[in-house]
């Protein structure tokens, strides 16, 4: 579904080839500083790499438009933004930046329901956790429906238990709705568990290192 091609990224990619399959999740491991966010944020423009190509589903991304793509492509991000407004809030504010019609709040309690958020959506998310508020963000991707799942390191902030429990029932309901999932995770219980296709990326020189 998405290709790289000789895609190279500064000092940090090293015309790198690989291959996302449609409706697989594929795990990204490898060292901190690697470049494994970079890696997501190419598949949805956020970033360019300085050599090589990228297809999705056969077209270059070049040709296809950013907000159209981060339709149907949405990241997680490593370090989620919230802001201080409620449960509700902070779930409608990506349907809402994407100009798409408000969910009903049945959809918003399923969504908490599968990231396993025991709170009221008129809750204030000031004071959730850490490990709350990016099981709220996880809900807030869950809700725009994407084709595909850009998660970066959605259970950092999670315990071991928690971390498979959620997963699972996040991974359930995208397989429900045929979608993809590309997620970049240092936990190997989660790679082991979910990972259809795994993906280790190689740590490659720092800049200023000689290439053999
Ligand atoms: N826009 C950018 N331009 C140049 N270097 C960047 C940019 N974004 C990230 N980097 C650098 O790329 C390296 C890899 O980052 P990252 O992809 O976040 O690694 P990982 O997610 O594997 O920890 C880091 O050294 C980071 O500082
Ligand atoms: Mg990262």
């Amino acid at each position: 579904m998405f290709r790289l091609e000789n895609v190279s990224f500064y000092s940090i990619l090293d015309s790198i080839n690989m291959e996302f399959s449609e409706e697989k999740v594929t795990c990204i491991t490898g060292k901190s500083g690697g470049g494994k966010s970079t890696i997501l944020k190419f598949l949805n423009k956020m970033l360019i790499p300085t050599e090589g190509r990228i297809f999705y589903k056969e077209r270059p991304l070049e040709s296809i438009d950013s907000v159209e793509l981060r339709r149907q492509a949405v990241m997680l991000q490593q370090d989620p933004v919230l802001f201080d407004g409620s449960i509700e809030e902070n779930l409608q504010i990506g349907l809402k930046l994407s100009k798409r019609a408000p969910a009903p709040p049945e959809r918003l309690k399923e969504a908490l329901q599968i990231v396993l958020l025991e709170k009221a959506l008129s809750d204030s998310s000031e004071k959730l956790s850490g490990g709350e508020k990016q099981r709220l963000a996880l809900a807030r991707v869950l809700l725009m429906n994407p084709s595909v799942y850009l998660l970066d390191e959605p259970t950092s902030a999670l315990d071991r238990g928690t971390e498979v429990a959620v997963m699972e029932r996040v991974i359930q309901s995208v397989k429900e709705r045929n979608g993809t999932v590309i997620m970049v995770t240092h936990s190997e219980p989660i790679a082991d568990r979910f990972g259809e296709d795994k993906i280790h990326l190689q740590y490659r020189k720092k800049a200023g290192e000689h290439n053999e």
